[in-house]
């Protein structure tokens, strides 16, 4: 059978065929759908509680395009609010991130403070006797909810974060579980543009596939420094966890400060990892504790949350812009309780791979930027292929790492059942 070029996924496993239509990537009238169908409606990550430590902190974000104010209030708790004013809309907070007992808007001067109420007005009487400050306070979406320490709002009516989460709740777990003292996001941030469209950003992430082409450079540098290069990828394990959210979770050369030394470290920075090691064992049994300190978890939440638990943790945020380009903000976790040679050592492994200079994140935005132009051909080559592995999953083995697209197409099949339409013709 032919593919109809209309249809956004053209999926035929007895054929072993499945195609993502490439205009998927670059029709706008298909990013509004994208926004109206998955943005506005499911429950998408925020920030993490550890950013914002003492009430009066505060961080700014825009998430699928609204400002938004995250605060911890004079009760300790976190809340995120919608950041303008009520009175003529402004921004009320124009800062990346500090600490306040009050945010005034510029404009008219009108004064909120760090539990949202608003508690000044100039001119006050001239509103009328009707006017009540207290049903004038900073407005909050229509759903928050945090699970270990990472918040997440909807801009519909949710009650169910953690029924979403589905199984990448044990992911979290783990990731949290890696310390006794819990994980906090240090400070620093990542802020860069890449011109593809946002879906590429998990696509990446999930892909084992562009692994050894694409980070030829860092495999070499791993190799020069001594890493143990013979299997690069071993003991993965690819799984979907329900809702679009998948992991890929692998052992790999290079060394974890979460517990696994490298032969470049010192050997004291390499006690110090063992004993991260010994202790996760300790606590968490060998089983789990040996999974934690060796294996690396590319995590993707769908759709805006990415964490990368290997050299170092990332946590990714991806905001679509527009249907060729996304903004993307990173952010580094770690344990609290580090010592300070294992600190340093982290986020140096961090910056490596993972930073905007790194071996990793430069590469993987070449490689997403040029599949956004060649998307450009779409009427002429209308079809991505995804259709690695559909043999030998048909079959029953398992592929190798770097074999299949098996996550890939769960990324898909979930993002076509958030929109409700498999056809450009349906589209409003
Ligand atoms: S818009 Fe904020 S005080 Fe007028
Ligand atoms: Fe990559």
């Amino acid at each position: 059978m032919n593919p109809d070029s209309n249809q956004l996924i053209f999926d035929q496993p007895d054929d072993h065929q499945y195609l993502v239509n490439k205009r998927t990537f670059t029709d706008e009238e298909l990013f509004e759908a994208e926004y109206s169908q998955i943005y506005d409606k499911l429950w998408l990550y925020v920030g993490h509680e550890t950013e914002i430590p003492k009430p009066g902190d505060f961080v700014t974000r825009t998430i699928a395009r609204r400002p938004l104010l995250l605060v911890r209030g004079s009760d300790g708790h976190v809340q995120v609010y919608l950041n303008t004013c009520t009175h003529n809309g402004s921004l009320v907070c124009r800062e990346p991130a500090g600490n306040r007992d009050f945010f005034p808007c510029a404009y008219h001067g009108w004064v909120f403070d760090r539990d949202g109420e608003l508690k000044e007005v100039p001119g006050e009487s001239a509103f009328g006797p009707q006017f009540s400050k207290s049903a004038n306070g900073l407005p909050t979406p229509p759903s928050q909810a945090s699970y270990q320490g990472f918040v997440f709002i909807s801009f519909a009516e949710r009650g169910d974060l953690p029924d979403y989460l589905a199984g990448a709740k044990e992911y979290l777990d783990i990731l949290s579980a890696s310390s006794t003292d819990g994980m906090k996001v240090m400070p620093g941030t990542h802020i860069y543009g890449t011109s593809a469209n946002w879906k590429m950003l998990p696509v990446n992430v999930i892909d084992g596939n562009h692994f050894l082409p694409t980070h030829v450079t860092y495999l070499q540098y791993l190799q020069e420094r001594g890493s143990e290069m013979k299997h690069p990828i071993r003991d993965f394990h690819e799984s979907v966890l329900g809702n679009g959210h998948t992991v890929f979770e692998y052992e790999a050369p290079w060394g974890r400060p979460q517990g696994k030394p490298d032969a470049s470290w010192s050997d004291e920075v390499n006690a110090q990892v063992e004993a991260r090691r010994e202790e996760l064992i300790e606590r968490l049994g060998p089983e789990l504790g040996d999974r934690i300190a060796r294996k690396n978890r590319n995590l993707v939440i769908f759709p805006n949350l990415i964490i990368n638990d290997i050299m170092g943790v990332t946590i990714r945020l991806a905001e679509p812009v527009s249907a060729g380009y996304m903004d993307v903000t990173a952010w580094q976790i770690a344990p609290t309780d580090d010592p300070p040679e294992l600190a340093q050592v982290r986020n140096e492994q961090f910056l490596t791979f993972l930073g905007p200079g790194g071996f990793a994140t430069p590469d993987d935005i070449e490689g997403m930027e040029a599949s956004q132009r060649g998307f450009a051909t779409y009427r002429e080559v209308p079809w991505a292929n995804y259709s690695k592995g559909i043999a030998a999953e048909i079959a029953g083995g398992l592929t190798n790492p770097g074999e299949s697209d098996f996550m890939t197409r769960a990324f898909f099949n979930a993002w076509q059942g958030y929109l409700g339409i498999t056809n450009f013709s349906e589209l409003p």
